[in-house]
């Protein structure tokens, strides 16, 4: 199994890094930046005789090297400093990820892609147009993140431990982002039970500006770790076959009544890619909540559309 992961900064090594060390696969490091992704391939191999794993990690700038992938994860582009929404980045990231895409399409035409350059829907969307493979095979990653974050503040809440609480978060990656509490539990319990809904307000307001906050602090970039974790658990979930209900953003066909927009829904993840979209019985308030969020990736897209076509 090979992974290839696009952009060697600061999500894409610690992705290489996280999938090297699960043993998920060999992991192919690129970036445009000369010698960059040969050193932390290069790094991250001399890792292996200490943390104890054989997978294959090499480096470089071509896209050649992505040839035989079974995954690619595209992370290349520019992060987001404080002050800075993710639409921000919209401009400079949209010609990263049509140019990068359009080399792929060439090399790597069968495998299955995961995005996570932001403005995240929006690339997702971009790279589909320009790899034109089919929706099972093309997803971005923000949901996943976004739920552990959602998990990580209810557990830290009830000080109890994060493997024991449940929880999804759907829609674009940005403030219109969908937490649904009705479907968070922690051991089974409904977390509407155990925390009162002032203070749930409170956690949902945290995790939609989960991303922000770790800008706040770190000031010259975003948030890494939780990120590249996200993309790990993905990327194992289809390399191992584990079929696994995972948010994701995915372009919809009339589910939850709504079309040709990349949004995160709850996906299957398995050999296939994106092997089963969830329709969740949401309530008219959440449904809503939903539309509202694909409508603001829908306008983003249009913008996306309307500069690139000047
Ligand atoms: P970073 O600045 O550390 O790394 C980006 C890398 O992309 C750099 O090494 C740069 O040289 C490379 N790059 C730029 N243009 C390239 C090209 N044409 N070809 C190959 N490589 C290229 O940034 P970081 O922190 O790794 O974030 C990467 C992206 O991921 C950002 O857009 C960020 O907003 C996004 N992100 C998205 C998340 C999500 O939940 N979807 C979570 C965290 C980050
Ligand atoms: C985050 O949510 C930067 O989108 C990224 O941390």
């Amino acid at each position: 199994m090979k992974v290839t992961v696009v952009g060697a900064g600061n999500v894409g090594a610690t992705c290489a890094q996280r999938i090297a060390e699960a043993d998920t696969a060999d992991v192919c490091l690129i970036d445009i930046v000369e010698g960059l992704a040969v050193g932390k391939a290069l790094d991250l191999a001399q890792a292996a005789p200490l943390v104890g794993h054989s997978r294959l990690i090499t480096g470089g700038e071509d896209y050649a090297l992505a040839a035989g992938s079974d995954v690619v994860v595209i992370t290349a582009g520019v992060a987001r400093k404080p002050g800075m929404s993710r639409d921000d980045l919209l401009v400079t990231n949209g010609k990263i990820i049509t140019e990068i895409a359009g080399a792929l399409s060439e090399v790597a035409p069968e495998a299955i892609y995961i995005m996570v350059t932001n403005p995240l829907d929006v690339t997702t969307y971009i790279a589909h147009q320009a790899l034109g493979a089919p929706r099972e095979r093309i997803m971005g990653m923000a949901g996943s993140l976004d739920t552990a974050r959602f998990c990580t503040f209810i557990a830290q809440e009830l000080h109890c431990s994060p493997g024991d609480v449940q929880a999804m978060v759907l829609g674009g990656h940005g403030d219109s982002m969908v937490p649904l509490p009705r479907y968070a539990t922690v051991g089974g319990v409904a977390v509407t039970e155990l925390i009162d809904p002032e203070r749930l307000a409170q956690i949902i307001e945290r995790t939609r500006n989960g991303g922000a906050e770790i800008v706040s602090y770190l000031k010259t970039g975003s948030a890494f770790y939780a990120p590249a974790a996200a993309v790990a658990q993905m990327v194992g979930a289809i390399l191992r076959d584990e079929k696994r209900i995972l948010p994701a953003s995915v372009l919809l066909r009339g589910e939850y009544g709504l079309d040709d927009v990349f949004v995160g829904v709850p996906v299957k993840l398995g050999a296939g890619g994106v092997e089963e979209i969830i329709e969740l019985d949401l309530t008219k308030e959440e449904l809503s909540a939903l539309h509202t969020s694909a409508e603001h990736v829908r306008s983003t897209i249009a913008r996306w559309n309307e500069m690139k076509n000047a």
